[in-house]
């Protein structure tokens, strides 16, 4: 029931540009850098950076002996700090229904190239979610990531956002020529179309959650100099460097605390600039010791948690691939069929 209300309520919303007022509002009272602390100077602020404390809500959320640590403080002065933090970040605040409605209101869909894949998603790729692309190798992630951010920048009519895109890129395999070919496909201007694909390479785990409080500056730079307002923000991929990294039990909560925070900035990023976050997952197609079942992702569960779409892709036969959508509360669990080409992402 849910759904049919949500896709209404987001064609709507695509059609109202003159909710961008209430979001730079928003935007005012929210941004706040870490230096906004009470206590916190340029060098405790760098160094909560360098250790994943990248915003003030992950300081917010910390205990006093983790941030102790983090900034070599000693934990009444970071206990101090939390505090403060928690006021600014409004933690476990409450929003009234119908701010939530408003900003439900102006969700997007961006379409992926295929019908039954944007079928499965509910109408496409959503705004103010995070959508797990979670397979093998080459299973498509990289592709429907490079195709959205192709697709983004359609007009609404066609299903994009008119949007530019931000792509955190930890695996080097962004592909100009790729972005070129599937423009062109789309009759569309592809000097214009990279011009608004922002790419970034995330060169470790700590790097890779810097660059989402780049992104923010990024977008709100895009925004204030009357660029295409960023719709999509693709992490590909979310989870190699973390499991590089992370290797061995000990490490492990280590590993999903930051993880968490991670994907929180960056549903927070969705939130705040309407746009659609998309994350890569690779996972073995044969469960073995290491992996286990397939359709649970290397993030655990905490990736399971915070995406609020996760699609499992499977090689079929030549171009094909096979989508699924996991557990996902509102959809049913259900399949699609689509295949990559030359053009890109289309319909079998
Ligand atoms: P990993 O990142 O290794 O986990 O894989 P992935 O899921 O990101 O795979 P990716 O999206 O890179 O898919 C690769 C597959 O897409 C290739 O095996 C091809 O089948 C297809 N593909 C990629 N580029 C092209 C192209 O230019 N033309 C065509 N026809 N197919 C392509
Ligand atoms: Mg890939």
């Amino acid at each position: 029931m849910a759904r049919k209300k949500t896709e209404k309520e987001g064609e709507n919303a695509v059609d109202k540009e003159s909710n961008s007022e209430t979001f730079d509002a928003e935007l005012k009272d929210r941004i706040v850098d870490l230096e906004d602390i009470p206590h916190v100077g340029a060098a405790i602020a760098e160094k909560l950076r360098s250790s994943g404390f990248s915003t003030i809500e992950a300081v917010a959320v910390a205990s006093p002996a983790e941030l102790s640590s983090a900034a070599e403080i000693g934990e009444s002065t970071a206990a101090r700090i939390i505090a403060a933090a928690r006021k600014m970040a409004d933690i476990g605040g409450f929003e009234s229904g119908e701010k939530i409605l408003e900003r439900r209101r102006k969700i997007g869909k961006i379409t992926t190239g295929s019908k039954a894949l944007d079928e499965l998603l509910g109408g496409g790729v959503e705004t103010q979610s995070i959508t797990e692309l979670f397979g093998e190798f080459g299973s498509g992630k990289t592709q429907i990531c490079h195709q959205l951010s192709v697709n983004v920048q359609l007009p609404k009519d066609l299903g994009g956002l008119e949007g530019s895109v931000i792509v955190i890129d930890t695996e080097n395999t962004f592909r100009p020529e790729r972005i070129i070919q599937m423009a062109e496909a789309k009759s569309l201007d592809p000097e214009e179309v990279l011009r608004n694909i922002y790419v970034a390479q995330a060169y470790n785990s700590n790097h890779q959650m810097l660059l989402v409080d780049n992104a923010k500056e990024l977008a709100n730079k895009i925004r204030r100099e009357g660029g295409k307002p960023v719709r999509l923000i693709v992490v590909d991929s979310l989870m190699s460097h973390f499991r590089a990294e992370y290797v061995g039990r000990g490490t492990l909560a280590d590993r999903q605390q930051k993880l968490n925070r991670h994907l929180h900035d960056l549903m927070r990023l969705g939130e705040l600039f309407n746009a659609a976050i998309v994350v890569t997952n690779q996972v073995q197609a044969k469960p073995d010791t290491f992996f286990g079942d397939p359709t649970k992702p290397v993030g655990g569960h905490i990736v399971a948690h915070t995406a609020t779409f996760r699609i499992y892709l499977r090689k079929s036969k030549g171009e094909l691939r096979v989508a699924r959508l996991i557990d996902s509360p509102h959809l049913p669990e259900s399949e699609a069929v689509f295949k990559v080409t030359e053009r890109g992402i289309e319909d079998k």
